[in-house]
């Protein structure tokens, strides 16, 4: 497997995706579990944040410290599911930025069809992380981050819960920059493109909605 893919093998992670899976879930836990899920993610994609020396005045003395340097980061939630992921993501980084992508899949034909966007500034100096449950064909995936280095990214990076081997395969060699996370790997895509086993529709699941 590609250097740019990681599973996040985590078993706080893990535990949280068997729990998602479950078909008995109900909304409110779905939800909450997706975000929670994104949290713990989100920790491990950011471990090579880049870090600057500063002095820190203790009441003691003075403390050579690291803190993250550069812009803040920026999170693009593709529509509808990946905004169910941002809470937890927010949550350890509540100053990033948010950017939005609207894409839905075409029932017919599984094709992104792209709706709405809007971006942070300076996107070019920031590093992106792109959310979404699901990557099953990669199509959504690789429209948004299309839409993401259109705009100057040059820093982007791809969180999931589930993958097919079909999406991640589309999307590394659309964008063999962009490093991949994911909690699993799932076995294949089913004859309508949903993950087998996955999780089901993810928008749905987390909205209530069907
Ligand atoms: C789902 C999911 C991804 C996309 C993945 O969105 O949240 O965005 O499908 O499929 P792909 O890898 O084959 O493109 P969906 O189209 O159901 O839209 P929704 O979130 O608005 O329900
Ligand atoms: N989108 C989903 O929400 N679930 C899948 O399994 C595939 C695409």
């Amino acid at each position: 497997m590609s250097e740019n893919i990681v599973i996040c093998d985590h078993p706080l992670i893990q535990h949280k995706l068997a729990l998602l899976r479950d078909k008995n879930a109900t909304t409110k836990d779905f939800r909450q579990i997706v975000s929670e899920l994104a949290m713990l993610m989100c920790y491990e994609a950011t471990r090579d944040l880049p870090l600057k020396d500063v002095d820190v005045e203790t009441p003691v003395g003075i403390a050579r410290s690291k803190v993250i340097s550069g812009k803040t980061l920026a999170f693009v939630p593709i529509l509808r599911a990946g905004t169910g992921m941002l809470d937890g993501v927010l949550t350890l980084v509540p100053s990033a930025k948010v950017g939005h992508v609207g894409i839905y899949r075409d029932h017919e034909t599984l094709r992104p069809v792209e709706y709405y966007s809007k971006f942070p500034e300076e996107l070019d100096q920031r590093d992106v992380i792109v959310l979404d449950p699901m990557l099953a064909t990669g199509g959504s995936a690789i429209e948004a981050i299309n839409l993401i280095k259109e705009k100057g990214a040059k820093s982007i990076k791809f969180m999931c819960a589930c993958a097919a081997p079909e999406g991640l395969h589309a999307l590394s060699s659309a964008h063999p920059d962009v490093k991949i996370y994911c909690a699993a790997l799932d076995e294949k895509l089913n004859d309508v493109g949903y993950i087998v086993p996955g999780l089901g529709d993810a928008g749905d699941r987390i909205f209530g909605t069907k």
